[in-house]
This record gives structure tokens, C-alpha cells and sequence, in this order.
């Protein structure tokens, strides 16, 4: 799968960690000039110094999603340093416990919205009309298959996805005469340090959680940056609005359903 993505400008939002920085890495190994945007910045600098040193071009940028002003400056900051964006990967979210619907704060809800709904929306707000000036490209937005179907005990997280899938396909609709294709991957368990925090809060729902995916295992963080790289490239040429679940077969496992 080399060079799929050469010559491009690649963005990941949460590329410090987890997915993001599976995804930084795949960028790069593709052959793209990496932006990689966290709001951790020893995070967003080790992936971005890991890039340079292995031979490939990358800068860190600080910024939080959440923040219009960040989000401005991180899309700036990439057309200022490689001169264009082509490419974007929508992955920050954030989300905390698990509760009944009832038992959730206002607060609890709005910030959630704000990182994992409001957040996707800025990010493209402002690569949309950058990734056009470059003369087109691709956007790939991290849902969940909590959005697809809902996730008990995660109203706010799985509501905010259920949006970025609307506003994937929403963005999609517009922008398919201009160049830019719009598409969402939806993750099932992913071994990263949300999972893992996860396990150790709850390590009883640990087996549980791997019981539900039918290949009875849990993703591997490059295993979704595959599915990102691959849908930013022309080899999905055709591809916008599309929602590609890669969950292990969690939404085919006939114990859920
Ligand atoms: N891991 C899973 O099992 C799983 C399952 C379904 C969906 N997802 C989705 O995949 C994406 C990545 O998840 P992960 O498990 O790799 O997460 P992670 O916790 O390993 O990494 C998330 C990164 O995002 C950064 N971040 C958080 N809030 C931010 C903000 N406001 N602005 C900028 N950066 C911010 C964090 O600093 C961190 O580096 C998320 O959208 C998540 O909802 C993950």
C-alpha cells in the first residue's frame, strides 16, 4: 500500500495517541507531508519527531478541536508550512464514564458535544475550503459504531458520533460536484489507551466487550489507519457519504442482534 497518499498534505486531529497516531504513521509511510494536530503537545511532537526521523516530513501542531480559534490556526499552520491540504482525518473525540441517560449533567453533555460533534464540524469547516484551494481531495471522519447504533450507558458520546455520521454524509451531498469526498469509518474496540483505560475502570466488561465483535478479538490501531488511508486515496475514487464499519463484525454478530 505504499504511496497511496504521495505528494498530499495529511492531517489527523488526535494524532498524538491511539488511532491518530497509527494514522500519522500510515500517512507518512504513504508518502505524505503529515500534519499532526493534538491538543497534547508532547504527544503531537514525539509522533511528528518520530516522522522526521524516520525520513519523512511532519509538523506538531497544538490545537483543540473544541476551539474555532485552534482550529483556524492548525489548518493555517498546515497551508503556511507545505503551501496546501489535501487531506484530513477528523479523529479527536472525547468522552468520560458511563451512566443511564437520565444520570448525565448538562455540562457532562455539552462537553462531549463540544470535542466529538462541534469539534468534527469546525475541523471541516475550515479544511473544506483549504482542501478546494488545493484543487480537491478527501476527508475521513472518526465515528463509531456507537453512532451507528447506539451504545447504552454513552447517550452523549454515541448521540455526538450518531452527528458526525449525519454531518459526514451531509458534507458529502454538498461537496460531491467539488472535488472533496466525505466519508466516515466507524470503529468498533480499538486497542488504544481509551480502551485501555476502560478495562482498568471496568475489567469486568473487558471479555464482555471482545465477545461482542464476531471475530472475537479487538482492532489494532493500524488496522483503522488502513481503512482511513485507503479512503483518502484515489483508490476510492467513487467512494463519498459512505460509513465503512470496521468493528471486527460487530454489527454481524448474530449475539447481538
Ligand atoms: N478505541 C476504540 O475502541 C474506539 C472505538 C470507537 C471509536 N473510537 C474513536 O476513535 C478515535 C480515536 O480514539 P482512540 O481510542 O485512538 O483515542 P486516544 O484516547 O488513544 O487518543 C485520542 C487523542 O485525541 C486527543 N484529543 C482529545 N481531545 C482533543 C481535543 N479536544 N483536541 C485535540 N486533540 C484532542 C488526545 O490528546 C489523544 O492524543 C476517537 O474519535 C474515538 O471516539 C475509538
Amino acid at each position: 500500500m505504499e504511496g497511496l497518499l504521495e505528494n498530499r498534505v495529511a492531517l489527523v486531529t488526535g494524532g498524538g495517541s491511539g488511532i491518530g497516531r497509527a494514522t500519522a504513521m500510515r500517512f507518512h509511510n504513504d508518502g505524505a507531508k503529515v500534519v499532526v494536530v493534538d491538543r497534547n503537545e508532547k504527544a503531537a511532537i514525539e509522533v511528528a519527531e518520530t516522522i522526521c526521523s524516520s525520513g519523512g516530513d511532519a509538523i506538531a501542531v497544538v490545537a483543540d478541536v473544541s476551539c474555532e480559534k485552534d482550529v483556524e490556526k492548525m489548518v493555517t499552520a498546515a497551508v503556511e508550512r507545505y503551501g496546501a491540504l489535501h487531506a484530513a482525518s477528523n479523529n479527536a473525540a472525547y468522552s468520560s464514564g458511563f451512566k443511564e441517560l437520565t444520570a448525565w449533567t448538562v455540562e457532562e453533555w455539552d462537553k462531549i458535544q463540544d470535542v466529538t460533534l462541534k469539534g468534527v464540524w469546525l475541523c471541516m469547516k475550515y479544511q473544506l475550503p483549504a482542501i478546494e484551494q488545493a484543487g480537491g481531495g478527501a476527508i475521513v471522519n472518526i465515528a463509531s459504531v456507537g453512532g451507528v447504533r447506539g451504545e447504552a450507558k454513552m447517550a452523549p458520546y454515541s448521540s455526538a458520533k450518531g452527528g458526525v455520521i449525519a454531518l459526514t454524509k451531509t458534507a458529502a451531498a454538498e461537496y460531491a460536484q467539488r472535488g472533496i469526498r466525505i466519508n466516515a469509518v466507524a470503529p468498533g474496540g480499538v486497542r488504544t489507551p481509551s480502551i485501555e483505560h476502560y478495562f482498568k475502570i471496568l475489567p469486568q466488561e473487558k471479555d464482555a466487550t471482545i465477545a461482542t465483535h464476531a471475530m472475537r478479538r479487538l482492532g489494532e490501531p493500524e488496522e483503522l489507519a488502513n481503512a482511513v488511508s485507503y479512503l483518502l486515496s484515489d483508490r476510492a475514487s467513487f467512494i463519498t457519504g459512505h460509513v465503512l464499519n470496521v468493528d471486527g463484525g460487530i454489527l454481524v454478530n448474530p449475539h447481538n442482534l
